[in-house]
């Protein structure tokens, strides 16, 4: 049950019929409606819409680390909704990388230990946890500051240390949830063009959380939330026959 390989589909997400509540009582809110997509393997998919529309409790439906109410979570071939806590755990420690805003490093620890404690966790050896740490963290520039704590790291380096740790697994699917928000213009289009190399390299599936519209452009795919909904596209994606 808790074993996923051998169980791949060909998509790296599939969500259907998603629905999602949060709160108590009268603060009760109705978050996720309805909530069908797929996402194939390797794509790069951007998520639109204003804030409040439900884009950040999406993704951690997406990671299992919301559950929804009602519907359907498939990623990478396994149904999220059949693991408990620990698998689920271990479910993305290997297999999802999650970028967020506010970075999230845990301060008492290095760059080094922020990115090689996760793969501790998914079962390689310490020392090959520490290597593979160390090339992760040279691979976004940082090969000078292994030994630096967070505090000790402005904030372009410290959401380096954040995408390091997101890639390090090796994971089928990273999500960002406007990983730039932090950061100021040039910063921020460094750590993009990080995050866009990782996934072509690797071919690892991308969810970008981003209010800018220049940058979901560059994605596979543009989806738009709405109050709980993704929105259809008003005009078909494929180009017509004939027309390239
Ligand atoms: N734990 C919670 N309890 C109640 N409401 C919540 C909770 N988390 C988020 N919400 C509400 O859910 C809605 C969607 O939030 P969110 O997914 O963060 O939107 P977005 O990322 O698009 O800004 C917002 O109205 C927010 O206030
Ligand atoms: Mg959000």
């Amino acid at each position: 049950m808790n074993d996923i390989s051998g169980s791949f589909s060909a998509a790296a997400v599939e969500l259907s019929g998603v629905d999602l509540s949060l709160g108590r009582g009268a603060a009760r809110v109705h978050i996720l409606r309805d909530v069908s997509l797929h996402i194939g393997r390797g794509e790069a998919v951007a998520l639109l819409g204003p804030s409040g529309s439900g884009k950040s409790t999406l993704l951690m439906v997406m990671t299992g680390l919301e559950q929804p109410d009602s519907g359907a979570v498939v990623v990478a071939g396994q149904d999220l909704r059949r693991l408990d806590e620990d698998a689920l755990a271990r479910f993305r420690g290997r297999h999802v990388g999650i970028v967020f805003q506010a970075f999230h490093l845990i301060p008492t620890m290095t760059a080094l230990e922020n990115v090689a404690t996760p793969l501790d966790l998914a079962g390689v050896r310490a020392r090959d946890a520490l290597k593979r740490a160390e090339r992760e963290l040279a691979a976004v520039g940082l090969a000078r500051r292994i030994h630096h704590y967070p505090a000790e790291l402005s904030g372009g380096e410290q959401q380096r240390v954040a995408l390091a740790r997101a890639l390090a697994p090796d994971p089928i699917i990273i999500v960002a949830d406007e990983p730039t928000g932090n950061l100021d213009e040039t910063t921020g289009r460094d750590i993009i063009e990080l995050l866009f190399r990782g996934q072509r390299e690797r071919g690892t599936t991308l969810v970008l959380v981003t209010h800018d519209s220049e940058l979901a452009a560059r994605c596979d795919r543009v989806l738009h939330m709405h109050s709980g909904r993704i929105e259809e596209p008003l005009v078909p994606i494929v180009p017509a026959p004939g027309r390239s």
